[in-house]
């Protein structure tokens, strides 16, 4: 088996008789070293004076906690800055004069194991594989925890008597960090959402291609979805799509809603059989390389929209690509929101009457999109080249057992929008095409 990407090829081949992870053998691949190192002297740049600590995840307990969430995925943050999957890790910031690009940044990783664990799968630990992967000159050895945590890896003594928790190491080691050079500590996530919300080309690469996978996913279902069939039929042929094209896991947990399901927004149990006149509506997404899209379609299960549900289908479609060809560096989510609304509002007719069919547009239009599905910051900017958000009109009226919603995931441009989820079926004749063409081919 060969690696796929050999970008840091020649720091990894100096330390090739090591495992080597932390995506460096995942379909994602390495995050450029350059990169990482970019994205950790913005982020001293950007934090305020004093302390700020990132804690990788922690591996979760295959018997206490449910198996299907239990696989280890790196905390979005520490594998931001890091490039790494390493559990228990703590990437530490010390920025002793805002503003200034001066600074540090401490890496405190696991030691390497002294010999072969036949248990686990390997992980990053502090040696060279950790040194080349990170770009970072040394990584310290983390001191060990005195005993595995659940919910954390730091805790207080508990009160009534029973025995104090075990105190993570680590906590002593930044407060002396902290107290030798009188900082405080700086709260993470603010700092955090100012930097990822504008994504890099490595992130993007990575968004791209969870796109891609995701928008094949949508029309597999789309080909293949028969009256009949139960909506967990349908499910499993999307998350089989996502895990054959290298996706790790799903972006968040699928909603494969029929008929009334389709009117709810987080429909998640997918236990009912579909019938010739239903809608379905899909908003599954992959997660590739840290990465997931957003992605939602709606379509007929008999390949053919009635009218009312063409009518209503279309004008949430209409609405969507107001929003799209409103996006552009500079105008802000509420302003595209509004001009969505307004829209929806003008071109309702006498589809919902009495009244427009906004009172059936029962959520908000966007969110960013990233390493995490509704990923992190801060809402009031201007929109800038590189960022990532979803447009996601919808209308559900339960009354007529039909919920319509279109998402795709948008990519600011320096002159515009680009939809990365472009390649599933958005319009009402192209997915009527290609329901056609499942059905042509005999799937
Ligand atoms: N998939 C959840 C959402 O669209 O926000
Ligand atoms: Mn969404
Ligand atoms: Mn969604």
């Amino acid at each position: 088996m060969t690696r796929t990407v050999v970008s840091v090829s020649a720091v990894l081949a100096l330390t090739a008789s090591l495992p080597l992870v932390g995506q460096s053998d995942a379909p994602g691949g390495p995050v450029p070293v350059a990169l990482l190192q970019a994205r950790r002297a913005a982020l001293l740049q950007t934090m305020p004076r004093g302390v700020l600590v990132i804690n990788a995840s922690r591996i979760r307990s295959i018997e206490g906690e449910y198996p299907q969430d239990s696989d280890y995925r790196e905390d979005n943050d520490f594998f931001y800055l890091t490039g790494i999957e390493s559990p228990n890790g703590v990437l530490v910031a010390i920025q002793p004069d805002s503003g200034s690009s001066g600074g540090e940044v401490l890496l405190y990783l696991t030691a390497a194991p002294p010999k072969r664990d036949a248990w686990s799968a390997s992980r990053t630990s502090a040696d060279s594989a950790g040194r080349a992967l990170t770009g970072l000159a040394e990584i310290r050895i983390r001191p060990a925890m005195r005993r595995s945590l659940v919910g954390g890896n730091s805790a207080a003594p508990q009160a009534g008597g029973q025995a104090a928790a075990p105190v993570d190491p680590m906590v002593s080691v930044v407060d002396s960090i902290a107290a030798a050079g009188g900082l405080s500590r700086v709260p993470s996530r603010t700092v955090m959402g100012m930097l990822r919300v504008v994504k890099d080309s490595d992130e993007l690469r990575r968004l791209r291609r969870a796109s891609e996978i995701s928008a094949e996913a949508h029309r597999e279902a789309m080909k293949r979805s028969r009256p009949g069939m139960w909506e967990y039929e349908v499910e499993a042929l999307v998350e089989y799509t996502f895990r054959r094209h290298g996706a790790e896991r799903v972006g968040y947990p699928s909603i494969v809603g029929s008929g009334v399901n389709s009117t709810i927004l987080h429909y998640d149990l997918s236990r009912r059989q579909t019938n010739p006149g239903d809608v379905m509506l899909i908003d599954a997404a992959a997660e590739w390389g840290y990465f997931t899209a957003d992605l939602t379609r709606t379509y007929p299960m008999s390949g053919r929209f009635t009218p009312r549900q063409r009518a209503i289908y279309d004008l949430v479609l209409g609405t969507q690509q107001a929003a799209i060809d409103a996006t552009r560096p500079g105008v802000t989510i509420a302003e595209i929101q509004t001009l969505a609304r307004a829209y929806m509002k003008d071109h309702s007719g006498d589809l919902c009457a009495p009244g427009d069919c906004t009172r059936y547009f029962i959520h908000g239009l966007s969110h960013w999109v990233g390493m995490d599905v509704h990923d992190v910051g801060p809402y009031f900017t201007p929109l800038k080249p590189g960022m990532t958000f979803t447009i996601e009109p919808g209308i559900y009226i339960p009354g007529e057992a039909l919920g319509v919603r279109i998402e795709d995931v948008i990519l600011v441009t320096a002159t515009g929008a680009e939809n990365l989820t472009k390649a599933a079926p958005r319009t009402a004749a192209e997915i009527e095409a290609l329901m056609a063409e499942g059905r042509r081919g005999g799937r």
